[in-house]
């Protein structure tokens, strides 16, 4: 019987050994140290033995469960830390790996000249409007002494929803539906998208913006409009920068000017990129014609007014030496983050 309990012992802590799970601990004990378990079955034998031999049996018996015990409690011990270095090396995050990049957005150059614009004239007390891009041709056309088949309406082929409605080719519809709803004094920026039917190639888009200005008062002349454009551009370009008027025409002001920058190359010389001329267009203007005043309710006898539309493309390309429109619209990230 000793011999048995021995062997019972070896194999135990053998078997215990080996195995690797928890979960499976459970049935070694049952099977060695359990009611039914090889342990007690060895006990249940001992009435075979002699009384000299019993106690020491007994003993030993007690010995050897105590020890399959003790070691089944380390093994159990060992592989619940085990698991749990196992667990906490699967959950573990390692701090000092560099994170995920995150790509961080940055204004695009039409939009940083917009705001700029913007600064410039809320700073003289203009308010900011928008209109619409479907429009009439009534606000778009007709209101400002563009009858149908006027010439001037070649220029500005655009896409039709149908025969009364368009998506504008100029932000100058705002100036109607602004004179219409205010009085003056009236000072307003409105930007915005135009469109025209125009293919696309380095300086045409069939969409682009338009920043456009009215100032209407009592006594406000060329010169208010020659002011105001200057100090736009000076903050614009830089102090250096020089604008000229050069007679021009639209139907709804009088006197129209173009508006030139002095080529910021050559500083009026003439270069390859004003195409020899020294000075570059930007905008159109002038005084708003007094039929246009008159239609929207405002006399013009008492007041006067100017206006002017910019294009936003025109002047990006002139303050970062952009060359082809196109670059403004592919949204190609290398050109993007030059800016
Ligand atoms: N609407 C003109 C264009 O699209 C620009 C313009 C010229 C706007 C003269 C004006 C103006 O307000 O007075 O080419």
């Amino acid at each position: 019987m000793k011999e048995q309990l021995k062997s019972i012992e070896e194999r135990a802590k053998d078997e215990l050994s080996k195995i690797g799970d928890v979960k499976l601990l459970e049935d070694f004990r049952v099977r060695f140290l359990g009611k039914k378990g090889e342990i007690t079955s060895i006990l249940k034998q001992m009435g075979k033995l002699s009384p000299e031999e019993r106690p020491v049996v007994g003993q030993l018996a007690n010995k050897v469960r105590a020890d399959i015990e003790e070691a089944l409690n380390a093994r159990k011990a060992e592989l619940k830390s085990r698991m749990e270095e196992v667990r906490l090396k699967e959950e573990s995050i390692d701090v000092t790996l560099p994170g995920k990049p995150m790509k961080i957005g940055r204004a695009h150059p039409l939009k940083v000249t917009l705001e700029q614009v913007e600064e410039v004239f809320l700073g003289m007390g203009f308010d900011i409007v928008e209109g619409p891009e479907v429009e009439t041709d009534h606000y778009c056309f007709e209101a400002l002494n563009m009858p149908k088949h006027h010439p001037a309406r070649d220029t500005q082929d655009t896409f039709y929803i149908n025969e009364n409605v368009l998506l504008r080719t100029q932000t100058s519809s705002v100036q109607i539906r602004t004179m219409e709803k205010r009085k003056p004094p009236i000072r307003i920026i409105s930007p915005g998208s135009v469109y025209r039917s125009d293919a696309v190639d380095a300086t045409h888009s069939p969409i682009f913006h338009q920043i456009e200005g009215l100032v209407v008062d009592k006594g406000i002349t060329m010169a208010d409009l020659k002011g105001t454009l200057e100090l736009l551009m000076k903050r614009l370009y830089g102090d250096d920068a020089q604008i000229r008027l050069r007679p021009h025409h639209f139907p709804y002001t009088e006197p129209s000017a173009e508006v030139d920058l002095m080529c910021f190359n050559c500083h009026g010389k003439g270069c390859s990129m004003c195409k020899q001329e020294g000075w570059v267009e930007l905008l159109g203007s002038g005084m708003v014609h007094p039929k246009v005043l008159a239609e929207c309710g405002i006399d013009p006898e008492v007041y006067s007014g100017f206006a002017f539309g910019i294009g936003l493309e025109r002047i990006t390309m002139g303050r970062y030496s952009i060359n082809d429109m196109r670059l403004l619209y592919e949204n190609d990230m290398r050109f993007l983050e030059q800016f």
